[in-house]
């Protein structure tokens, strides 16, 4: 199977999901979107909104920031994939608990797993702390100290992987000042 076709398989068993309680408030999963054969993953925390109405990643005024990024290295969001650690929305938007991150990552997994990519951005501070453990880097710190920095996910399976940790867009929400940071983060996708 081909990996557009192996992401439809995974899809379908998403949108069936009931391994945590957040099936019970969700209007639609949000499985993830872009394109299968790229080597550039940006993995977001949780479906806000308007994800959860329209059932697709960053569609809300974040989507907006995260577009003009990609834009400002001459992506567009149709060249990479975009998804989130839980594919379901926390009520009131509330950050994802634990066991809800530890019943869904297994689908993120398999997104990875088929798309197979060369490089992860971790969008935000939930983002990065998955990756960290999964990847058990030595970096360690907060979103703040860490943001615009190029980890080696490891040896081995991983060894031609890097992680790239990067503010959540939605800062530049709520601080348009933050929009010249989050750019010149961008810019490290450039070079790698
Ligand atoms: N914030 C996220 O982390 N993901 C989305 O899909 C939307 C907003």
């Amino acid at each position: 199977m081909r990996k557009k076709e192996l992401l439809d398989v995974c899809r379908e068993d998403v949108r069936k999901c009931k391994r945590c309680s957040l099936y019970k408030s969700r209007k639609n999963v949000v499985f993830g979107e872009g394109n299968p054969e790229t080597k550039i993953v940006f993995v977001g925390e949780a479906p806000g909104y308007n994800e959860d109405v329209k059932g697709i990643p960053f569609c809300g005024k974040a989507g907006d920031v995260l577009e003009i990024l990609l834009s400002s290295v001459g992506l567009k969001r149709g060249d990479v994939y975009i998804t989130n650690i839980i594919k379901c929305r926390p009520p009131e938007n509330r950050d994802p608990e634990e066991e809800e991150i530890k019943q869904c990552t297994p689908y993120l997994e398999r997104q990875l797993e088929i798309i197979s990519p060369s490089v992860i951005c971790c969008l935000g501070r939930h983002s990065l702390r998955y990756f960290v453990q999964r990847f058990s880097l030595k970096e360690y710190g907060s979103i703040s100290t860490l943001h615009g920095r190029v980890m080696d996910a490891g040896e081995g399976l991983f060894s031609d992987i890097k992680i790239v940790a990067m503010y959540h867009p939605a800062v530049a929400v709520y601080d348009p000042g933050k929009m010249d940071v989050l750019k010149r983060d961008f810019q490290v996708l450039k070079e790698i």
